[in-house]
């Protein structure tokens, strides 16, 4: 799947909004910008343009919920690779975000990109207020403690301790999960005010399966992926003793589980009306990609 003409939009437009944030300290907008303009797979923003597509919205309307989402991730794995957290020195391909800089500056570019997200969507442009305010509630769901703070927490919290498979689930559905449904209902809202229950059913039952099958992918990639081509260093979590799929279901298990999860994500897309030929397309990238 060729996500580059996509991952250079993003990469324009991140530009552009955080040189509208007027961020008032040159160390933090170095900082931030090193959390963020670095060389993601930018899936999530991918997931915002093709739902709104599939929805018949053109693409500018969904621009400044791709980038706000793209903020918010951005500064999840900035925090995520904190001493205090997962530890972890390598991201993207480059020294991660604390390392480069420092601790404290790390925490604060996290802190800044979360909160520019929200003021960004406040006034993105093409939109309705009531479509802004519908971005605003969704973003904040997924990103906080009901979605992926509270998943981070179940994560810490379980270092090391035996988990059950629903138990995994529940802080992989959290964790990643959450902000990729928000990404696909992001994606909704900039297309129509008025979704029907029906799809917004449908398009959830496909985010849920792919957010945990992503999960799942990142899980057996830590064991069997290469540092150069993760850009990030494999062995992160067996390393910590990290609560993972293979760890519970073995290799073949987990990626059985992906499969499966990814077959539940199609059957999903046959109740979203339109052309749901790219979220098609990305769910079957979830599982095969390398990094
Ligand atoms: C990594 O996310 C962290 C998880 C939620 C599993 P991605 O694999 O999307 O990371 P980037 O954005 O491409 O670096
Ligand atoms: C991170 O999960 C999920 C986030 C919310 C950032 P991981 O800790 O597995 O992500 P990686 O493997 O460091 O990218
Ligand atoms: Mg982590
Ligand atoms: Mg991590
Ligand atoms: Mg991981």
């Amino acid at each position: 799947m060729n996500l580059k003409p996509l991952q250079e939009r993003i990469a324009r437009l991140t530009e552009e909004k955080l040189a509208t944030l007027n961020i008032a300290d040159p160390r933090l907008a170095e900082a931030m910008r090193y959390g963020v303009m670095n060389g993601g797979k930018r899936l999530r923003p991918y997931l915002v343009y093709a739902t709104a597509e599939a929805l018949g919205a053109p693409e500018q309307q969904a621009d400044t919920a791709a980038v706000a989402i793209e903020m918010i991730h951005s500064y999840s794995l900035v925090h995520d690779d904190l001493p205090a957290m997962d530890n972890d020195d390598l991201r993207r391909g480059k020294p991660t975000c604390h390392i480069a800089f420092d601790e404290a500056t790390a925490i604060l570019a996290g802190d800044a990109l979360l909160n520019g997200a929200f003021e960004l969507l406040a006034s993105a442009p093409d939109l309705t207020d009531r479509q802004r305010l519908t971005l605003i509630r969704i973003l904040g769901k997924g990103a906080g403690a009901s979605g992926m703070v509270a998943g981070q927490c179940i994560d810490l919290g379980h270092v090391g301790k035996a988990m059950t498979l629903d138990q995994l689930e529940n802080m992989h559905r959290h964790k990643t999960g959450a902000l990729i449904l928000a990404a696909v209902l992001m994606g909704a809202a900039v297309a129509t005010e008025s979704l029907t229950p029906a799809v917004e059913d449908a398009l959830t039952r496909y985010a849920l399966a792919i957010g945990l099958a992503f999960q799942v992918q990142d899980d057996i990639l830590d064991i069997e992926g290469d540092t150069a081509v993760l850009g990030k260093q494999q062995g992160a979590d067996l390393a910590l003793n990290k609560p993972t799929y293979p760890a519970l279901l073995g290799i073949d298990g987990a990626r059985q589980r992906a499969t499966d999860l990814i077959a539940e994500a199609h059957a999903a897309l046959a109740d979203v009306p339109g052309d749901t030929a790219t979220l098609a397309a990305l769910a079957n990238y979830i599982i095969e990609r390398d990094h």
